[in-house]
């Protein structure tokens, strides 16, 4: 049976992936920030763990002898990974280098999860191929990331996505949460349509990186929604789904908002690769915002029958 480490478990895509990897066959470890695991220890077994401490991410993955390493863990706060660029890259850069130091002793591939913030935004969409510009603190030490393991003699499979949305136990607030939260309770949102993209399914991250490990994949791979839209049609097509008012909805410039950090404002990621090589087939935003309002409603019916 292989073995597989997953890191940043609590996260929002760290759940996704245990709870599709725990129907599989496949052993698991979980590893995060906090001292408790979000899912039943006794099932799953968890260990707390800072990436960013070498000895202990050594300890964990001696132990556990993974064949696989899923890296979901990161400072994923944009704003903030400009401001504590210490902090950002001790734990996006270091921990990667941690992993892989400890891969290597083990005989460990590392699948790690990296961002179109790679790009600058000046004109997107971008295939694998396409050469990195970051504009941002935290586009830096993704792309950094990615240049430890491709550097590395460690084998790995790099998969950028970007703007993902989804549900999960205690995540922080993504995209399309926000507009649920904002627009379910009636309050008006400011929505930028200048940044253009792909939304992403968590759940369909999730899947692609089953099928990366069950086709033994390494090298980048651009993992995204099938849609590129603006930030603006996206809060439209959730208001249509789930049949809120679109009058709350006001498209506004992102340079109205002075964020610490640029953003990539043309963006997106062309899939073809991942369609083709992975047989892959990511949802839309239609599809997409319809399976999270589903599961939303699965998670607040059980929510009201526990009060
Ligand atoms: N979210 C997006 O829109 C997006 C877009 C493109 C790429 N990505 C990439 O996708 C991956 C997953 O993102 P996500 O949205 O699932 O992130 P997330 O919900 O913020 O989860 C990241 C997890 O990493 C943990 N973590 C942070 N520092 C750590 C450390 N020193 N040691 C161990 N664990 C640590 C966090 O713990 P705490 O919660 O306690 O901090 C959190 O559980 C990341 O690599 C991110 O860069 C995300």
């Amino acid at each position: 049976m292989k073995k597989v480490l997953i890191t940043g478990s609590n996260g929002l895509l760290g759940q996704k992936i245990v709870e599709l990897l725990s129907h599989t066959l496949y052993g698991l470890n979980l590893v995060s920030l906090e001292s408790r695991s979000v899912f039943d220890e006794e099932i799953l077994p968890y260990d707390q763990l800072d990436l960013t401490k070498r000895q202990d991410v050594r300890k964990v993955v001696d132990s556990f002898e993974p064949d696989i390493i899923v890296n979901t863990a990161a400072v994923t706060d944009v704003d903030l990974c400009e401001k504590e660029r210490g902090l950002a890259w001790q734990v996006n850069v270091g921990s990667v280098e941690n992993l892989a130091y400890a891969a290597k002793l083990v005989g460990a591939k590392i699948i790690h999860i990296s961002t179109d913030y790679v790009f600058d935004g000046n004109n997107g969409p971008y295939t694998e191929s396409d050469r990195p510009n970051p504009i941002s603190y935290y586009g830096r030490t993704k792309l950094a990331s990615e240049n430890v393991l491709l550097t590395s003699d460690v084998p790995s499979a790099i998969l950028r996505t970007m703007v993902l949305y989804g549900c999960g136990i205690g995540i922080k607030q993504n995209f399309a949460l926000w507009l649920y939260n904002n627009l379910s309770e009636k309050k008006p949102v400011k929505v930028v349509d200048d940044q253009i993209g792909n939304p992403t399914l968590v759940d369909d991250l999730a899947l692609a990186i089953l099928k990366i490990i069950e086709l033994n994949k390494t090298g980048i791979y651009n993992i995204a929604g099938k849609d590129i839209v603006s930030r603006y049609d996206f809060a439209l097509s959730l208001a249509n789904v789930f049949s809120f008012n679109k009058k709350l909805i006001t498209p506004v410039k992102s340079s109205i908002f002075k964020q610490p950090a640029p953003r990539p404002l043309n963006s997106g990621l062309i899939i073809l690769k991942a369609q083709t090589e992975l047989n892959l087939s990511m949802s839309g935003i239609e599809r997409g915002i319809t399976i999270f309002k589903n599961q939303l409603e699965t998670i607040n019916a059980q929510n009201s029958d526990r009060r």
